[in-house]
């Protein structure tokens, strides 16, 4: 591991390592007014919500890096108590590129970058009417966090409306697909929220055991991966390894030897075939006497091919069978 200590660091190389590692970060489009009525549309990553009671955001314009003077957005927020935060969609992310750019004080980058002004109802500043959510903020707090160049401004706002297009529904939820978001990672990176690269991970009914709680063989297992033995530590109980071994040993019983090709269960494994798998391993089992180390990896294997299949059931059955000892005693 490369250990970084940020004080020996010039700025701008602590900004690009913070950034690489925070991400993917969401980007608040904002929108601000300033003193004598102006807009003002700049887009911000060091962005996020914190709370829902009240709904809590935060967004922080840092002092400018080249020089410490204050970004416009900051000073229009720290004036009016007011901005405006709208999400960004992948058909708005060169139009907000567009408006990042450090133009003078007063120029309407809704106009530079060509978007539409939605009509705020709680607040002074518009929302970006090509935004599928926009959110309306009143400042709660400001918190200075250094007041040096590359300093951020945690400007803390409630949220005190929602604008949310109804296209970005299905049925009664908000689905990301239809959203589309896009975030930044670091360096010149960002990434679309939609597509691939959703995935949905159910949260727990239950206290999982925990990885603490897995018996030692699987725990430190070379072929089970941390993935694999959170899946496992997410049981509720502990199977029964007796119950498991009975039913075992009347499948090894039935299982004729041999009639199995040396790839089998490597074809199987790939083909996302578990149960069949292990229905080859137990004939090679029982044609070559295979030792009890050599089995073990296998079963893990198989365990291994049932977490990804959404078999958890099965998965623990390979896992608890998978120790040397018991393999043994067969
Ligand atoms: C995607 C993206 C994210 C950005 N995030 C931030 C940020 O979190 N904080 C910041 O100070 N500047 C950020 N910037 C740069 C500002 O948008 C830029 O400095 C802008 O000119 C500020 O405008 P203003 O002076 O009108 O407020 C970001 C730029 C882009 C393109």
């Amino acid at each position: 591991m490369k250990i970084i200590d940020p004080a020996e660091h010039p700025v701008p190389f602590v900004h690009r390592t913070l950034l690489s590692g925070v991400a993917p970060r969401p980007i608040a489009l904002v929108s601000t007014v300033d003193r004598e009525g102006r807009h003002n549309l700049s887009p911000f990553s060091f962005f996020n919500a914190f709370g829902a009671n009240p709904p809590v955001v935060v967004v922080s314009p840092s002092y400018r890096g080249k020089d410490g003077t204050p970004k416009h957005t900051f000073e229009n927020i720290r004036d009016t108590g007011e901005f405006t935060i709208s999400a960004i969609s992948y058909a708005m992310v060169e139009q907000i590129n567009l408006a990042s750019a450090e133009y003078e004080r007063g120029m309407d980058e809704f106009e530079k970058a060509g978007f539409t002004k939605l009509p705020p109802v709680a607040v002074t500043p518009p929302g970006v009417a090509e935004s599928p959510f926009v959110m309306e903020c009143r400042l709660m707090e400001h918190v200075d966090t250094g007041g040096k160049p590359g300093s951020g401004n945690l400007m803390i706002g409630e949220v005190l409306r929602f604008h949310i297009r109804e296209s970005a529904f299905e049925g009664e939820r908000i689905d990301p697909n239809r959203l589309d978001l896009v975030a930044r990672m670091g360096y010149n990176w960002y990434c679309r929220a939609s597509g691939d690269a959703l995935f949905e991970l159910p949260k727990l009914e239950h206290n999982g055991i925990g990885v603490d709680a897995l018996p030692a063989h699987i725990r430190s297992s070379p072929i089970l991966t941390g993935r694999d033995l959170a899946r496992l530590g997410g049981i509720a109980f502990l199977p029964d390894a007796q119950a498991i071994r009975a039913r075992w040993e009347k499948l090894l019983a039935e299982v004729f030897p041999g009639q199995t090709g040396p790839d089998q269960f490597d074809v199987e494994i790939r083909t996302g075939n578990p149960r069949r798998a292990l229905t080859a391993l137990m004939k090679d089992w029982k044609e070559y006497a295979l030792a009890p180390e050599q089995i073990a990896p296998l079963l893990q294997r198989c365990a291994q091919a049932a977490l990804d299949d959404g078999d958890p059931e099965f998965a623990w059955e390979c896992a608890l069978m998978s120790d040397p000892g018991i393999i043994a005693g067969f």
